[in-house]
């Protein structure tokens, strides 16, 4: 079973590749060949045209995103907004990943089981926002919750077995949650991957939103 990882210099991203058998894991990234930058969405199309010679992999999973958008942390407030880093949010968090749907969907199996998994955010959930802040991360983790939720509708016309998932990997010991968080507070990379994999393996239902551990979350 081959697993394909777009988000390879990512804390979460580096941990799945590690948690996997070496030889059955394809990680990609920014500084990787193929490279992938997510705003570029030829650079997107260009590495699944190579990523075909690898293809098909059972699971493919976005551990990419942005908390801290060109320095600047996540909003407080209204007053805070900038409709610049909105935008780089939305495309770092939403479209980037749409366009990889768009052109990985056909890395995945015809037939058989497979997984198409994006790290989301349990703060992407309207249904459990109760604390307010972050609009940027929060809007743009929503709308990836909307795209993973619509192509896993599409996607089953083709491929019945295929689940897609919006995963949440918990609060995790990275670069990404460094400024928010106590240095000891939440998992570490290893352990929010080993639970990401077993909720991917575990996963029936496709166009779910669910934690790492397999249970689903309010959109
Ligand atoms: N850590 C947490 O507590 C936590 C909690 C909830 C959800 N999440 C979600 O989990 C996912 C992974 O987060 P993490 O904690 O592993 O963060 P991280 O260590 O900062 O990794 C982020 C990854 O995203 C990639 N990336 C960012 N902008 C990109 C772009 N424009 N083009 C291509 N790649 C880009 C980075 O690539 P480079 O290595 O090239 O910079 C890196 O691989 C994110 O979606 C995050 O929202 C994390």
């Amino acid at each position: 079973m081959r697993t394909l990882i777009v988000g390879a210099g990512g804390g979460i991203g580096a941990a799945l590749a590690a948690a996997l058998p070496a030889g059955s894991v394809t990680a990609i990234g920014r500084a990787t060949d193929p490279a992938i930058e997510l705003t570029d969405e030829t650079s997107i199309a260009a590495a699944a045209v190579r990523l075909r010679a690898c293809a098909p992999f059972h699971r493919i999973i976005i551990a990419t995103g942005a908390l801290t958008i060109d320095g600047r942390g996540p909003e407080k407030r209204l007053a805070d907004l900038d409709p610049a880093i909105l935008a780089r949010a939305f495309a770092i968090n939403a479209i980037g990943p749409a366009l990889v749907i768009k052109h990985f969907a056909d890395l995945l199996p015809r037939q058989g089981r497979c997984v198409f998994a994006a790290l989301s955010a349990r703060v992407g959930s309207i249904g459990d926002n109760r604390l307010g802040g972050w609009y940027s991360y929060r809007a743009s983790k929503a709308a990836l919750n909307q795209i993973v939720h619509t192509a896993a509708i599409e996607i089953a016309h083709r491929r019945p077995d295929a689940v897609l998932l919006a995963l949440h990997p918990g609060t995790v010991r990275t670069g990404l949650s460094a400024p928010f968080t106590a240095p000891d507070q939440g998992f570490t990379p290893a352990e929010s991957a080993a639970r990401l994999l077993a909720t991917l393996d575990a996963a029936t239902a496709t166009g779910s939103f669910l934690d790492y551990d397999g249970l689903a979350i309010l959109w």
